[in-house]
Order: C-alpha cells, then structure tokens, then sequence
C-alpha cells in the first residue's frame, strides 16, 4: 500500500507515494503530468518493492514553480527527498521522458545512489534550435492563455493511435492531469527542458545496468533513435512495447510490467 508522505527540499515540499517496505524503485514521471502516470506500475509492484513516486517540484500537488526549472535542480531535489525518506540504499531509477531527462541529471551526478536504470520513452540528445524556440514560444503561450492550449494538443502524441481509439478514460484522465498543471510550472519546465544538455557522449561511461524501453509508435521520442541511444549504454537490454505510443507504462501495461520484473528480479 502507498502512504502519501511530504518531503521538504530546497524547490519546496514534494508530495510522494511511497510503499516502504522493500527494494528501492523510484518512479520519475513525464511532461506536465504526475505521479499518477505510474498508476499500472505501482498497483503492480508495491507490494513486492519499495516503490516512491513523487510529483515533481511545480507539478501533481505540489505549489506551482515559476522561472526555469532544470533537470539537475529537480534530480537534486529528489535526491533530497530520498535524504528526507531516510533512504540511503541505491534506488532503481524508473524515468519516463522528462523523467528520463532527470534520470540522467542523477545518474551523472548520484551515480552512488542509483543501482540500476530503466529508461522508458525518452532521448539522450538535447533539443534542435526548431525544438528549443518552439519550447521558448509555448512557454509564452502557455503563460498568456493557461495550460487548456497543452491539454488539448498533447495527447494526439503522447497516445498511439490505437489507446486513443480504445481507452479514452485513459486519454481522457491524462488530458485532465495536463488541465490541472499550474501554467507557471509547464512553462518552467519547458524552459529547463530546452536547456538541457546533450549527454549522448556520456552514455559510454554509465556502468550501470540498464532497461530501455519504448511504445512501438512513439512519435515523440521514435524506437529507432532509443534502439540506438540502448546501443550506447555498455550494460542496457531494448525493449519494444507493442500497441503503444509515448506513454507505454500505460498504454500496454502488462507488457511493460513483464519487463520491468524480469529486469527487477535480477
Ligand atoms: C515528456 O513526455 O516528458 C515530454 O514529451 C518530453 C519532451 O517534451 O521532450
């Protein structure tokens, strides 16, 4: 069972979902969503793994975050919080896109205290000038007109089209988590997502083992350039998660599960 627990650190208090009892797995969630993306993966594992589930600084219930906010502040603040959860073990990490991003930020930095990786739909490489600017000119937008503008278009992506078509409640609930995200911290993030850096040349030197894995149509973060960026890492196996799009811990969830065990259990 999960016990909702607050967590001071320097970008605020986190709110965390946390199953206390076992190893550690930490679940880092995507843009502009919440700990609740991992709904599937915590019913599945919590009582088997110590899993924490945070929402990140400005997101889910947290106090909204205004400014810029970088990968390596919010890896920061959860290796904070994990201080605050008197958790000094290696946590697995579990980051899904931005969360990925993040994950990154701590593997380079805490690499004392991750004890495996698991890279669900995202990338290595920074953004394009095109990505960047037009992260500059949505955050804009979004800070003018609210987050309805992101909520209404992102889940076209974020969704294979086969989700969209036969699970709307998940879409739908996605859609609403999206509404709900302050404008400030949507647009904090994109600023620090647009500054992140490229860590490709770094992949070669991560020493720990990793799982990666991605919706066979991800258009957001494709198979082709995870397969790759899987090639890179010394110690990572590739999965490819069948009749999902960029949010495969929810769209196929049993067979993200089976993966994700097989890989724990080790
Ligand atoms: C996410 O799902 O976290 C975002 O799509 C990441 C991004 O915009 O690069």
């Amino acid at each position: 069972m999960l016990t909702e627990k607050k967590v001071s650190t320097s970008l605020g208090e986190l709110h965390v979902w946390d199953s206390q009892v076992g190893e550690p797995v930490l679940f880092v969630h995507g843009f502009p969503l919440d700990h609740s993306m991992w709904i599937k993966q915590s019913d599945r594992f919590a009582d088997q793994y110590r899993v924490i589930a945070p929402d990140l600084p400005g997101f889910g219930m947290n106090a909204s975050y205004s400014g810029t906010l970088t990968m390596k502040q919010m890896a920061d603040a959860l290796v904070e919080m994990l201080d605050g959860l008197e958790l000094t073990q290696p946590v697995t990490v579990c980051g899904l896109s931005m969360g990925g991003y993040v994950a990154w930020q701590l593997i380079l930095h805490y690499p004392e205290r991750i004890e495996d990786l698991i890279l669900c739909d995202t990338r290595a490489a920074a953004d394009s000038d095109d990505v960047r600017q037009g992260r500059l000119k949505l955050a804009a937008q979004v800070l003018a007109s609210g987050a309805g503008l992101v909520a209404d278009s992102m889940p076209a992506k974020l969704f294979a089209p086969v989700t969209i078509e036969s699970n709307k409640p998940c879409v739908e609930i996605t859609r609403q988590v999206i509404q709900a995200c302050p404008p400030e911290t949507i647009a904090a993030a994109l600023l620090g997502m647009a500054e992140r850096p490229d860590v490709t040349g770094e992949l070669p030197e991560i020493a720990h083992r990793t799982l990666v894995v991605c919706g066979e149509h991800d258009v957001i973060t494709p198979p082709a350039e995870m397969e790759q960026m899987a090639r890179s890492l010394p110690k990572a196996e590739f999965h490819l998660i069948p009749d999902a799009g960029h949010m495969a811990p929810l769209e196929n969830p049993l067979r993200v599960n089976q993966v994700l065990e097989s890989f724990l259990k080790r």
